[in-house]
């Protein structure tokens, strides 16, 4: 029998988070309203807004609930005011810990151009016509995890800082089949990108992402280095279907590929794991303009989409949001990080409203 029955945890977050996670969860609240669905939904604090209250920014009752979740939906952390925090106090880290500690080893970050939004690229519009690719970021190795790291002081008083490098074949094959399995779902296409002619781990990685392929005769697998990859997607964007990466790679040619959309507050993400997932918005907390009422709620609407499709086995109900959303954009509604002339120009709780209204109208 399907399941019908879904324990959520939900982490606003700091800046702009509880505000485009209250509309966020209208659009979640209305499909579960209108399929029957029993949704539990458990708020918790993470961040540096975890930070002021517990003087840790991923505390143990927080990192409790995501573990009995079946999925969790996160705002966003960060802020000026925890910046001159110790490194291992930063709201960032409860991002890193709880990728870590849940095994979310698998970042999906899908970039989609939407056809009303082609104006709002730096890009010319010929050149973001018809993206639609989708990035698989390896998430829980890398320079970002290994040891050893630091910064250590020698004898003559000078300091040295250092990260590892480090990915085992494990670790590559099970990304490498994610992407294989996503790359099967689309056009069939997957580029894995690594930097193979001067880091071995990433040789490694070339050489095992081309091993598993060998299970995966009907997708075909192409390899590229990073810096043409970086150079690729602004020059044609379009020719890309499933990038599979690592993690530093993945960071920065996910933000270099939200761009090509107009609007970085647009992107939904999704962290998979074995046993739960986590559902995102791109964007960061945007702390100059939190409680204004004027954030892009889009992006974290359309995670919504995402953990409909990955986590509650709700593909067709993913797709009506998503639907929604170009519909919203159709009727000229915006809000002020995409605003052009002749535009709609409004606020964060206006654009949950239209959104809902469109999906009510799809879902009836
Ligand atoms: C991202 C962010 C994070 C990362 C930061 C906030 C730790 O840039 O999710 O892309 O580097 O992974
Ligand atoms: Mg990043």
């Amino acid at each position: 029998m399907k399941q019908n029955n879904f324990k959520i945890a939900v982490f606003a977050g700091d800046g702009v988070g509880p505000e485009i996670m209250k509309e966020a969860l209208k659009i979640l609240k209305l499909i579960a309203n209108k399929k029957n669905i029993n949704l539990q939904l458990a708020e918790g604090l993470v961040g540096g807004s975890a930070y002021d209250h517990f003087g840790v920014p991923l505390p143990d009752s927080s990192l409790e609930l995501a573990l009995q979740s079946d999925a969790i939906m996160l705002g966003a952390v960060g802020g000026p005011k925890w910046e001159a925090l110790d490194y291992s106090l930063r709201p960032e880290r409860a991002l890193l810990g709880l990728r870590e500690k849940l095994g979310l080893f698998a970042n999906l970050r899908p970039v989609v151009a939407f056809d009303e939004l082609l104006d709002a690229s730096p890009l010319k519009k010929n050149v973001v016509h018809g993206i639609d690719l989708m990035i698989v970021r390896e998430l829980t190795g890398d320079v970002y995890f290994g040891k050893p790291r630091g910064v250590t002081k020698g004898k003559d008083g000078k300091r040295t800082g250092v990260n590892t490098m480090v990915y085992s074949e494990d670790e590559i094959s099970r990304i490498a089949v994610r992407a294989f399995e996503i790359a099967r779902t689309r056009k069939k296409n997957l580029l894995s990108v690594d930097k193979a002619n001067v880091l071995e781990s990433t040789e490694l990685w070339r050489n095992v992402v081309t091993e598993v392929g060998r299970n995966y005769p009907d997708v075909t697998l192409k390899h590229m280095y990073v810096d043409n990859c970086a150079m690729q997607l602004i020059r044609n964007p379009a020719q890309f279907d499933v990038i599979v990466t690592t993690n530093l790679f993945g960071d920065i040619l996910s933000d270099e590929a939200a761009m090509l959309t107009g609007s970085i507050g647009m992107l939904p993400s999704a962290s998979l794991g074995e046993n739960t997932a986590l559902y995102e918005p791109i964007h960061g907390s945007a702390p100059d303009i939190a409680g204004l009422n004027i954030a892009n709620p889009l992006a974290t609407i359309l995670s919504v989409a995402l953990m409909l499709r990955y986590s509650l086995s709700m593909p067709q109900e993913a797709s009506l949001i998503e639907k929604a959303v170009a519909d919203t954009l159709k009727e000229g509604f915006r809000t002020q990080d995409i605003h052009q002339q002749d535009k709609k120009l409004i606020g964060t709780e206006k654009m949950g409203d239209a959104v809902a209204k469109n999906l009510c109208k799809l879902l009836n």
